[in-house]
């Protein structure tokens, strides 16, 4: 089972070394692990956030473990060497459409929450985010427009196949939760939406009536987390609209330190689905460096990654449980408005393991 490990930027590496952490303290057999460089420091010390010794070290892995990038050193250089495009090229590269974003009010913790006790006990889902089309990846560039303006400019798109693709990560999804899918557009407004829509549709024709599909506009979706999240089990939705509503999901979680990521694809290695695992949050540089970093979104990638790549299942709950028994003992890091440092939530949910 080899694993690229990628810490990244920020508080990429901090999170990363727990994650390792814990997993070293399963002693599974058979794990090897690779470090590469990828994003800002990528940059500075190869000249590009996603050097070519990085991507053959993930393609060559069973799985990969992300951290994060990003560096405010970074912002301004040209768009294809800043450090986020080494995680589109890599999600790209690597043809990892589909973006599992678990988020889910911890039991017993519905304190943590910013939503009303009664609608954080109902948060309970699945975002399914559609991972290498949309505006994402359409052509962008910059004109001059008939009034002489600079004007920036963004080609959003999606085909029948990348829709269909991504409706049958969430129909499977669905099965093993509570059997329903939400789809997330824009129909109302966009045509690429329209095509999602319609799209939808007819898989949801093809597959039966086993799996209840509602569609709601993104900007309602927005609002119905917070006023009525009991009502969503799987959504599914595009990259943007999936970008945005998981940041709402780890709001109403407690914090964006606690949501898991897993991004896959359709190859299969010996021992599972091959994918890459990573927090829902970026480098934090706001607090990078100073060891206040929560570790537990990672951790909890490295969980999924055990669960979807390693075929782990019982070793990916007993680290879930791990974490949830922290929290419940109240270990809390500051971003849950407590004073436990990266490497104590770390130590804390090994105790637990
Ligand atoms: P961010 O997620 O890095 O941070 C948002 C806020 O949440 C900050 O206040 C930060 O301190 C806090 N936060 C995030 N993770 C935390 C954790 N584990 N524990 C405690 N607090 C945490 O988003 P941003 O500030 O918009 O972006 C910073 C950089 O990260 C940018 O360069 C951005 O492009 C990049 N980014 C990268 C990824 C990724 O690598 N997948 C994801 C999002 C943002
Ligand atoms: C995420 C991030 C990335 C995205 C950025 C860093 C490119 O926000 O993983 O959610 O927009 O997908
Ligand atoms: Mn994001």
């Amino acid at each position: 089972m080899k694993i690229a490990v990628l810490p990244g930027d920020g508080i990429g590496p901090e999170v990363t070394k727990e994650a390792l952490r814990v997993l070293d303290a399963l002693s599974l057999p058979g794990l090897t692990l690779f470090e590469g460089d990828i994003g800002a420091i990528a940059y500075k010390r190869h000249g590009h956030p996603l050097p070519a010794e990085t991507l053959e070290m993930a393609r060559a892995a069973d799985a990969v473990l992300f951290g994060a990038v990003g560096d405010p050193s970074c912002d301004t250089l040209e768009r294809h060497l800043r450090p986020e495009q080494a995680i589109l090229g890599l999600r790209k590269e690597l043809d990892l459409f589909a973006n599992l974003r678990p988020a889910k009010v911890f039991d017993g913790l519905e304190e943590l929450s910013p939503l009303a006790p009664e609608q954080a006990a109902g948060f309970d889902l699945l975002i399914v985010r559609e991972l290498t089309g949309d505006v994402y990846f359409g052509d962008k560039g910059e004109r001059v427009n008939d009034a002489g303006e600079r004007e920036g400019w963004d080609m959003m798109s999606y085909s029948v196949s990348e829709v269909r693709r991504i409706a049958a990560i969430a129909w499977n999804a669905a099965k093993t939760r509570g059997g329903r899918v939400t789809s997330v557009d824009k129909a109302n407004v966009l045509e690429t939406s329209r095509i999602w829509r319609e799209t939808v549709l007819e898989y949801a024709a093809e597959q039966g009536a086993n799996i209840a599909l509602d569609h709601m506009y993104v900007d309602n979706a927005a609002m119905q987390l917070v006023t009525g999240p009991s009502q969503f089990d799987v959504i599914v939705t595009g990259n943007l609209f999936g970008d945005i509503l998981s940041d709402l999901a780890s709001a109403a979680v407690g914090s964006i330190g606690l949501l898991p990521s897993a991004s896959m694809g359709s190859r299969q290695t010996e021992h599972g689905t091959f994918g890459l695992y990573e927090p829902i949050h970026g480098s934090a540089p706001d607090i990078a460096g100073q060891g206040k970093a929560n570790p537990m979104a990672t951790v909890l990638s490295a969980a999924m990654m055990l669960r979807h790549s390693f075929g782990l299942e019982a070793e990916a709950a007993r680290i879930e449980a791990a974490v949830a028994k922290a929290l419940a003992d109240g270990i809390r890091g500051g971003d849950l408005g407590g004073s436990h440092g990266c490497e104590a939530i770390g130590s804390a949910i090994i105790e637990r393991l």
